[in-house]
């Protein structure tokens, strides 16, 4: 989905996608991280989402991303936070203590701007793109992050039955983007109540991508 598009559907206010409370999946499986505290962790088209705000209670630091500057603006009021904004190359650089967010194209950033990273939060992230942005998504998050571990939550419905984001993205094809990096394990399915758009049956489900070693 083109920028404009993302941009009009904040600014109208047509954010289904955004969640109330935290993540349940998230809650229930970020320990599979094991990750140290003070880690940073990655959120890509991180939206608004309350899971930031968690993150930095638990006493982890946030890197992320987004195409929206009115939604980053509500995510530092929302946390409370007077952002240090400044204009880095193509970005607008949001920052508080433990928070670092880029407004801007994920597909723009790079090593330099994102820094060390330990771990990757996917929510609604990969799903919302269409199938031929997926490829790419992958390959540069794998070369942004050097294959960092990531917690991903997907959905999955039968596609035949809608043709908007979020899209299904199946074990199949997250193998295909990523078992050349990752041992994939499927931690968890939620059945959404009431079906996606009201009506679809589907699901989320989320994965740990971790050491192809383990
Ligand atoms: C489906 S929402 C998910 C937001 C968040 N992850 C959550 O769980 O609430 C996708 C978000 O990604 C943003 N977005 C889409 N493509 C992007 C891109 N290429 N670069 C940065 N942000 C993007 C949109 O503006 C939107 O806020």
């Amino acid at each position: 989905m083109e920028k404009h598009i993302w941009l009009e559907r904040w600014e109208n206010n047509e954010t289904g996608f955004h969640e109330s409370s935290v993540n349940p999946l998230l809650l229930k499986h970020f320990h599979a991280l094991e990750l140290p505290l003070a880690s940073r962790i990655f959120v890509p088209l991180c939206g608004k989402s309350l899971d930031v705000g968690w993150f930095l209670a638990k006493g982890y630091c946030v890197v992320g991303v987004e195409f929206s500057e009115s939604a980053v603006k509500e995510l530092f009021k929302e946390l409370e936070e007077e952002p240090y904004v400044v204009k880095e190359g193509h970005f607008t650089h949001y920052s508080a203590e433990n928070i670092d967010i880029y407004v801007g194209d994920f597909f723009d950033l790079t090593l330099e701007l994102v820094g060390n990273i330990d771990a990757i939060y996917d929510r609604a992230s990969i799903v919302a793109l269409p199938a031929e942005a997926r490829p790419k998504y992958a390959k540069h998050m794998l070369a942004l992050t050097r294959s960092a571990p990531q917690l991903l939550v997907s959905i999955e419905y039968d596609q035949n039955l809608s043709n908007r984001t979020p899209f299904n993205v199946d074990s199949d094809e997250l193998h295909t983007h990523y078992a050349e990096h990752y041992t994939l394990s499927q931690l968890d399915t939620l059945e959404i109540e009431g079906g996606f758009k009201g009506k679809i049956p589907a699901s989320d489900t989320v994965w740990l991508l971790d050491d192809l070693n383990l």
